[in-house]
């Protein structure tokens, strides 16, 4: 069953293009990957997914709802059975790492302070951080910030998780260890999965099926090992390169530590009340 699809998506920022018609589906409980160059609109497409923007033209449906003609019930319906992981992750400063990774469960459903608390430390324990509930996100390093995001997008335990580069800025240990989350997540929990990612060791480790974007496009569609097979020059080019001269990932890591991207964060955790 498909549970997201985007027909024709066009989105430009000024007089620039960024999508330019894209066609994606997601199938429920897969784990699709979508790769492409630094500014070839991932994170803006993952955004549409869950209305923090609007196409231009073109349509996004998830569980059916156009996100254009959606209701703001169903809209607040809908995002609840979402967990976002921010490029960058977005913590709110003014709050410690508990009531960061708690907000989506006090804002959005009635579990009580016990529950709350329970169910932060559970999900802290999942990304390999027990116990520091108390730190405020100015104490914690990037890497460490990029986890505790991870466990804000599934503390409630969604349906279906975006992931918008999970394991940038973090050791080759730690990626794995995240890796082999969203896998299990995916296994055990039933989630579906859409990962943005720059780390080819995460597109052989967790992907179903990769999407990657060039030009405003989807310009491949397939199987991880059709994609490492690829006589595409296009696409040989981005899955040869030599990750430690690129200045994508220096530009990553640029984005990981950057302030003020938290508006976007803020609406999708807080910003649709149900009462
Ligand atoms: N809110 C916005 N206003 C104006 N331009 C934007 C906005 N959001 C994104 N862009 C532009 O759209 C383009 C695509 O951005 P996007 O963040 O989706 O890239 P990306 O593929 O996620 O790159 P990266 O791999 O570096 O994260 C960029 O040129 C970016 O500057
Ligand atoms: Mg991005």
């Amino acid at each position: 069953m498909k549970i997201i699809q985007t027909k024709n998506l066009k989105k430009s920022f000024g007089n620039k293009p960024v999508l330019r018609g894209v066609d994606i589906d997601v199938n429920q409980g897969e784990k699709l990957v979508i790769i492409g160059r630094s500014g070839c609109g991932k994170s803006v497409l993952l955004k549409h997914l869950v209305k923090l923007l609007l196409p231009d033209e073109g349509s996004v449906t998830v569980y059916g709802n156009d996100l254009a003609t959606i209701s703001k019930q169903d809209l607040f319906e809908t995002r609840r059975r979402f967990g976002y992981l921010f490029q960058g992750a977005a913590l709110f400063d003014s709050m410690s790492v508990g009531e960061n990774v708690g907000l989506p469960l006090v804002e959005n459903f009635d579990y009580s302070p016990a529950e709350v608390s329970r169910l932060v430390s559970e999900k802290l324990e999942m990304v390999g951080l027990p116990g520091i509930e108390n730190l405020r996100p100015s104490e914690l390093s990037g890497g460490m910030k990029k986890r505790v995001g991870l466990a804000r997008a599934i503390v409630t335990n969604p349906d279906v998780i975006l992931y918008d580069e999970p394991t940038t800025g973090l050791d080759p240990v730690m990626s794995d260890a995240i890796d082999s989350l969203i896998n299990d997540l995916a296994s055990r929990l039933k989630v579906t999965s859409v990962v943005i990612t720059h780390d080819m060791a995460s597109v052989q480790k967790v992907a179903d099926r990769v999407i990657m974007l060039h030009e405003g496009h989807v310009h491949y569609e397939g199987t991880p090992a059709g994609l490492f097979e690829s006589a595409d020059v296009v696409v040989q080019h981005f899955v040869s390169r030599i990750s430690a001269d690129d200045e994508e990932i220096l530009h990553e890591m640029a984005d990981l530590t950057e302030k003020g991207k938290h508006g976007n964060a803020a609406e999708v955790l807080t910003s649709v009340k149900r009462k």
